[in-house]
């Protein structure tokens, strides 16, 4: 079987991205061929005996630099016709569900470039990258802790891996209105005093629907109040 989506990921930390990919879900993505997904050291692409990936920032300031010559050689390397090139940086526009299901949807091959220190040498993005993308507002040590992050959210759209194939359209930030998913419950009923909602317990799908909806809104409006019809995110 040909793989639905080929994953390659470049960063001086391939097993911070290995780590988390290979277990339950996506790792048996991995394993099952329905995504072929490498992590590699991209200094296996530094041509001095050093195999130097940085260097100090021209006009001066704290850091260090990523340099371009790496990244540049393990592209070209690996880029096919329909490659998407992707730098993971705190820089980027904010990852979004409906951006995660472009990518599930009408990419066949991801180049996933991972900064670190202060920053990659500007030409990388201007003559390389496609996307340039964050996982949030906040910075991390480690692009590639980012780019696991980004590829479980793309990975687990893929027709076929997740077990339950209506689950992406009823969780939080699916299709249509976008809202937090409703609190949910299992065995047993009673919990240190705390009790299972009765109506969950009632089998009266109309009515269980009804009251998820309420709590989906609530919660909505608690957490997220910006995910709400008429709330411009400010
Ligand atoms: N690298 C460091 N911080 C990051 C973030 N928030 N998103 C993506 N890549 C990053």
């Amino acid at each position: 079987m040909k793989p639905r989506l080929k994953i390659d990921i470049l960063t001086i930390f391939p097993e911070v991205v290995q780590g988390p990919l290979s277990e339950s879900i996506i790792g048996r993505a991995v394993s099952g061929g329905v995504v072929d997904l490498k992590a590699h050291d991209l200094r296996d692409w530094c041509r001095d005996r050093h195999r130097k990936v940085d260097d100090e920032p021209y006009g001066g300031g704290p850091g260090m630099v990523m340099k371009p010559e790496p990244f540049f050689a393990a592209v070209r390397e690996l880029r096919r016709d329909a490659t998407r090139v992707v730098l993971m940086t705190p820089q980027g526009q904010r990852l979004q569900q409906s951006m995660v299901r472009d990518y599930a949807g009408n990419c066949s091959h991801l180049i996933i470039l991972c900064g670190h220190y202060e920053g990659i040498d500007h030409r990388v993005v201007e003559a390389l990258v496609d996307d340039e993308i964050s996982i949030g507002d906040y910075v991390l040590t480690n692009g590639a802790i980012a780019a696991a992050v980004f590829v479980d959210a793309v990975v687990r759209l893929i027709p076929g891996v997740l077990g339950d194939e209506r689950s992406p359209e009823e969780e939080s930030f699916a299709e249509g209105e976008g809202l937090l998913e409703a609190p949910c419950y299992t065995r047993p009923v009673q919990f240190e005093g705390m009790e299972v909602p009765e109506i969950l317990l009632s089998g009266h799908h109309e009515r269980i629907d009804e009251w998820q909806r309420k709590r989906s809104v609530e919660r909505t409006l608690q957490n997220r109040p910006d995910l709400l019809p008429g709330d411009d995110g400010e």
